[in-house]
């Protein structure tokens, strides 16, 4: 799980006249400032950097079996979730990792604070000078030249050797922000091609909440349960207007109550002013398909704050404020996402399992599979004529990753659709037949292109393009997984509603449930996902890396989960 840390040399660099009780071990070093940036400044010596230290978790292991219990129809634990403090047990660091780092913090006279209820990833605020001591590091001012970001990392760090084996990484020090060129920083924002489209013609040119009730079976009768939420994520500072919510359900949700709304959570300050110029295409899209589907159930954005350029750590505190939540919603559907090959193989391990933990109890992730066909998220990486590009969290094997089709009766893949197979992650079993059935039909087709061991995605699909949305008082249109995803999640909270009012828990991870029911979604056997100078993977009959295992069936839904 620490592949990427790179040992060189023990470094005794406390200064003079200091014990040297903590020898430190080098981590982390890069060769180079990384492509595109270039050193500006030393920063002030009093310039405090808010740092996390990431413990490596106990029982990760552990948690995957007890998640597949819970989530695996023929077993006897399915539905049996477990509590907050139950799942966190799981990664909750030894008392070993625990003694050895506390320790280490309080000869720093450090007070840190716990970001988990398991206490996995701590939080301290440190002056640069102080920094540059502990860690052996060389903190400085970095530019982004396309973009003139600036962000404090070092080009290399160190912890003491008694520390190895109880921290995964430290953040932030040697991983450097990815910014897309242009306004969209890290974690990116899916939707694309705004046009003005007057008048809503037919759901084969322009999709509304009525063509995807149609199309999926979707009722339109209210939700009734109190307890039963979906959240809706929000990053970069994208905002969810209500005005323009009411505008768009007056126009294509004539039935509900205009004021049906969302409530707001912050994390990490995250706002959600309503600026109608401040309005955000994403989170318009994403509250307005979800206030629109899953009529009368209790909606809440969950919108991000810190520094919007480092969607590391939006990342990190979005999935820390729900493991913190003693009633976290039962559905969240988040339309962000990263190419995994620029999320770090130490961070992305811990972030999969926290996201297990919460599948633990019984909570339903969706993710976009992402916009680039094979060629990763937004496309943003040359890959003419090299290996494609899967998209992270969707490698991780406990979200639900969602893909994109377009047309109607037959629907079709829709060729932005991202899909494919993690160079990080294992299949799970739960796949394993689907995957096996569809590399076998493929023969050699990209070979050498994807790792076909690895988790494949997407696993579930919906209508991706061209969605009617108000934004800033007019409507547009607008395509991506980003649409497809509130759509599935939307469609999980209906169900979960019913199984509420019938007493019943949740549906949870969804995964095994779907993998081994397949015939309960509406299979997608054409089109593909062009991309890396390739027609990328076709889409065929039963599971495939394009649509997944098909685009929802409400009605199937509903009997397979016993309603
Ligand atoms: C920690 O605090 C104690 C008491 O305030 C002080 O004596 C000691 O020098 C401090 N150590 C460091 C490393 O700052
Ligand atoms: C930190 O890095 C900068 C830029 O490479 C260099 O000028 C400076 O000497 C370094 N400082 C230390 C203490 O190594
Ligand atoms: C859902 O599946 C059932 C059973 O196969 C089928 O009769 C029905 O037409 C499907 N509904 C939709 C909306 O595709
Ligand atoms: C909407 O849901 C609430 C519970 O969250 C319920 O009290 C109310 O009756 C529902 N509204 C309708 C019209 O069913």
């Amino acid at each position: 799980m620490i592949a990427a840390t790179i040992f060189i040399a023990s470094l005794y660099a406390l200064s003079l006249g200091k014990p040297l009780s903590h020898p430190l071990q080098r981590r982390d070093v890069l060769e180079d400032i990384p492509n595109g940036f270039k050193w500006s400044s030393t920063p002030s010596p009093s310039t405090v950097l808010q740092m996390r230290l990431a413990l490596v978790q106990s029982d990760p292991a552990g948690l995957e079996r007890a998640l597949y219990d819970v989530s695996t129809p023929s077993s006897p634990s399915y539905g049996n979730y477990l509590t907050r403090e139950e799942a966190a047990a799981f990664v909750a660091p030894t008392s070993e990792t625990q003694q050895a780092v506390n320790a280490w913090l309080a000869e720093h006279n450090i007070t840190a604070t716990p970001l988990t209820p398991a206490g996995d990833s701590l939080s301290f605020d440190v002056p640069v000078s102080m920094a540059n001591e502990i860690f052996g590091a060389n903190f400085s001012v970095y530019t982004h030249e396309a973009t003139g970001n600036q962000a404090i990392r070092t080009l290399g760090y160190s912890i003491p050797a008694d520390l190895e084996g109880h921290v995964d990484f430290v953040h932030p020090t040697t991983v450097f922000p990815v910014y897309k060129i242009g306004r969209s920083p890290a974690v990116t924002m899916l939707a694309a091609n705004l046009t003005p489209e007057a008048v809503p013609s037919s759901c084969a040119t322009s999709i509304t909440p009525a063509c995807l009730q149609g199309l999926y079976g979707i009722p339109t009768t209210p939700a009734t349960q109190p307890s039963n939420k979906i959240g809706v994520a929000g990053f970069i500072e994208q905002y969810a207007n209500e005005a323009d919510l009411m505008q768009f359900l007056e126009r294509y949700r004539p039935d509900v109550p205009p004021s049906s709304g969302f409530s707001v959570a912050s994390i990490a300050g995250g706002q959600n002013l309503q600026t109608p110029g401040l309005a955000g295409e994403e989170a318009n899209l994403d509250i307005q398909y979800t206030v629109g589907i899953a009529t009368n159930v209790s909606n809440i954005f969950l919108t991000v704050g810190g520094d919007p350029l480092d969607g590391f750590t939006a990342f990190m505190n979005f999935v820390e404020f729900l493991l913190s939540e003693l009633d976290p919603p039962q559905v969240v559907s988040v339309s962000y996402g990263f190419d995994e090959v620029v999320w770090p193989q130490s961070y992305a391990f811990p972030m999969c399992t926290s996201l297990g933990q919460l599948a633990l109890r019984g909570v339903s992730i969706l993710y976009a599979s992402g916009d680039a066909g094979v060629s990763g998220f937004q496309g943003s990486i040359n890959c003419i004529n090299s290996a494609f590009i899967p998209t992270f969290p969707s490698t991780c094997p406990y979200v639900t990753s969602v893909g994109g089709t377009t047309g109607i009766i037959p629907e079709t893949a829709a060729t932005l659709s991202s899909g494919g197979f993690s160079n990080y992650f294992a299949f799970p079993d739960y796949q394993a037949s689907a995957v096996s059935s569809y590399l076998s039909s493929i023969g050699s087709l990209n070979t050498g292109k994807f790792q076909p061991a690895g988790r494949a995605f997407p696993d579930i699909s919906a209508q991706a393009e061209r969605y009617q949305i108000a934004w800033r008082g007019e409507i547009y249109q607008v395509s991506g997984t980003s649409a497809s995803t509130p759509v599935v999640a939307s469609i999980i909270a209906l169900i979960n509603d019913e199984l509420a009012a019938a007493g019943k828990p949740p549906l949870g991870f969804l995964n095994p449930l779907l993998y081994a029911n397949p015939s309960v979604l509406t299979d997608i056997t054409s089109g593909s996902n062009p991309g890396c100078g390739t027609n990328g993977f076709p889409a065929l009959p039963g599971w495939d890396p394009v649509t997944g295992l098909g685009t929802p069936n409400f009605s199937s839904l509903r009997t397979l989960a016993g309603l």
